[in-house]
């Protein structure tokens, strides 16, 4: 059976529904698509040189295989998975768990979940973590803590590493210590590898080569989604069906050319905001999803040459229809610097009737023996049609359904489409050297040894700002 392929309508973003002054036109696209054309091509030729590994991802039997058989390991054992990790090692698995389980999961009977119970910690916030430490209290022996770490240095992680290490140390002895911990981490280096080697913890590898905000599709963001009963198998599958139409350097072809090459011409033209807008509860995270891969690859100080460029669009997220009654009113009247991204889903997983009532005012007879889905999606047809009336840009990602094969092929595609964007940018869309620096000076701060230099120049810095609060 083929499978369900998400599909992108662009035509309001077109000179033909939104004007010339803020629309693209056909020829303007035309011109743009040899360039666009030469780059997917390229990617190509880098990828068969062992570059974008991410790509490789949804072709990975041996890496699913893996993954698999430690979701077999661990079914039936635990009541709670708690994943630490924070950026690109947790936003998937937020993403992937709201996408596709039920709405309230954690709030479910055992028997009516498909797996324990998932809470993904990716802040150090003091209550918040004791919180959670206090809920899991009485069931600590069924809770698996999953820390995923790619560099094993991250400060956040490593915090919350430390206070479950010594917690499971203390209830649970040694032994109990090994059977609740599993850490994913870079199978060759890194302070994480070295304890997990050095303590004897079960752990997964995070593939060479793969960025943490492109990792969502190895053993990071699957080990979670397979214990709670996420078809991983199928994830794969619908990101490897995307891989293949990604791979086409025909522009229209190609979705992840063509969202990269309209939301590059638009960024030119000075809309450097991009507002993705799920109508869809499923799809909410998978939005924060993109916001962090949009922003964390695209925004860069220097080009590929050194020149300092300081480019790169704003991710937002906002969620219809709740947004509407937020936001709208400065997306339709505010300035005209945004592009709206809406996903759509044609098939809700389920439908709520709207029942018949009598004795009501007529002022009501429009919702009765309608259905919820049927007014979400009017919502955004009529949303767009607002938007679009006031000339601004809209596109449409369409959902036939929310299920693993298509939230697969979602993933894919923004990844994809990220490295074109960073192509046409003229930057590395890879690396993240801005939120380096935060990270050296909160070791500096914290005292680590080796970051001395730091902290002087962080105290010089504060003596020269002086005090000046009110
Ligand atoms: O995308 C990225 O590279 C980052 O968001 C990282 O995922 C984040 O900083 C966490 O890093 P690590 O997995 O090394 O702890």
């Amino acid at each position: 059976m083929p499978l369900p392929a998400l599909r992108i309508d662009y035509a309001n973003v077109l000179d033909t529904a939104v004007g010339a002054t803020h629309g693209l036109s056909l020829a303007e696209l035309r011109r743009a698509e040899p360039e666009v054309k030469a780059l997917v091509a390229r990617i190509e030729r880098e990828r068969k040189a062992g570059q974008h590994r991410y790509r490789e991802l949804p072709h990975d039997t041996a890496m699913l295989a893996t993954v698999q058989a430690a979701v077999r390991r661990c079914r039936g054992k635990f009541e709670n998975l708690v994943v630490l990790g924070i950026g690109g090692s947790a936003l998937g698995n937020i993403a992937l768990q709201t996408a596709l389980n039920p709405c309230f999961y954690n709030l479910m009977s055992p028997r009516e979940r498909r797996g324990p119970r998932l809470f993904v910690m990716d802040n150090v916030d003091p209550a918040q973590f004791g919180d959670l430490l206090d809920l899991l209290g009485p069931s600590l022996r069924k809770t698996l803590f999953n820390v995923i770490s790619k560099s094993g240095e991250t400060a956040e992680t490593a915090a919350q590493f430390l206070v479950v290490r010594d917690l499971l140390r203390r209830k649970l002895g040694a032994a109990g210590l090994r059977a609740n911990l599993l850490v994913t981490t870079d199978p060759e280096g890194g302070t994480m590898r070295g304890i997990v080697d050095a303590e004897g913890y079960a752990s997964l590898p995070v593939p060479p080569g793969v960025g943490g905000r492109f990792s969502v599709l190895s053993a990071v963001g699957l080990f979670s989604a397979g214990l709670c009963g996420i078809r991983i198998d199928q994830l794969l599958a619908g990101a490897a069906a995307m891989d293949r139409r990604v791979a086409k350097t025909a522009v229209r072809q190609n979705p992840a050319a063509l969202l990269a090459l309209l939301l590059y011409l638009f960024y030119v033209r000075g809309k450097r905001l991009h507002v993705m807008m799920p109508y869809s509860y499923a799809l909410k995270d998978l939005a924060d999803w993109y916001r962090q891969l949009w922003a964390e690859s695209l925004g860069k100080r220097l080009d590929l040459d050194g020149h300092v460029v300081n480019v790169g669009p704003t991710p937002i997220k906002a969620l219809g229809a709740t947004d509407q009654h937020s936001q709208v009113q400065l997306y339709r009247e505010g300035p005209n610097d945004k592009v709206f991204i809406f996903l759509e889903v044609e098939r809700h997983a389920r439908d709520v009737k709207i029942p018949r009532a009598a004795g009501l005012p007529a002022e009501l007879d429009y919702l009765q023996g309608r259905s919820l889905g049927a007014l979400l999606n009017a919502e955004k047809r009529a949303t767009e049609y607002a938007l679009v009336a006031s000339e601004r840009p809209c596109l449409t990602i369409r959902f036939p359904v929310v299920r693993a094969e298509t939230v697969g092929q979602f993933i894919l595609l923004w990844e994809a489409a990220t490295t074109i964007a960073g192509g046409l940018l003229h930057i590395n869309p890879y690396d993240q050297p801005a939120v380096q620096m935060g990270k050296e000076f909160t070791f500096a701060l914290m005292g680590k040894r080796g970051f001395e230099r730091q902290a002087r120049e962080y105290a010089q810095a504060a003596r020269r700002g002086g005090r000046h609060v009110v």
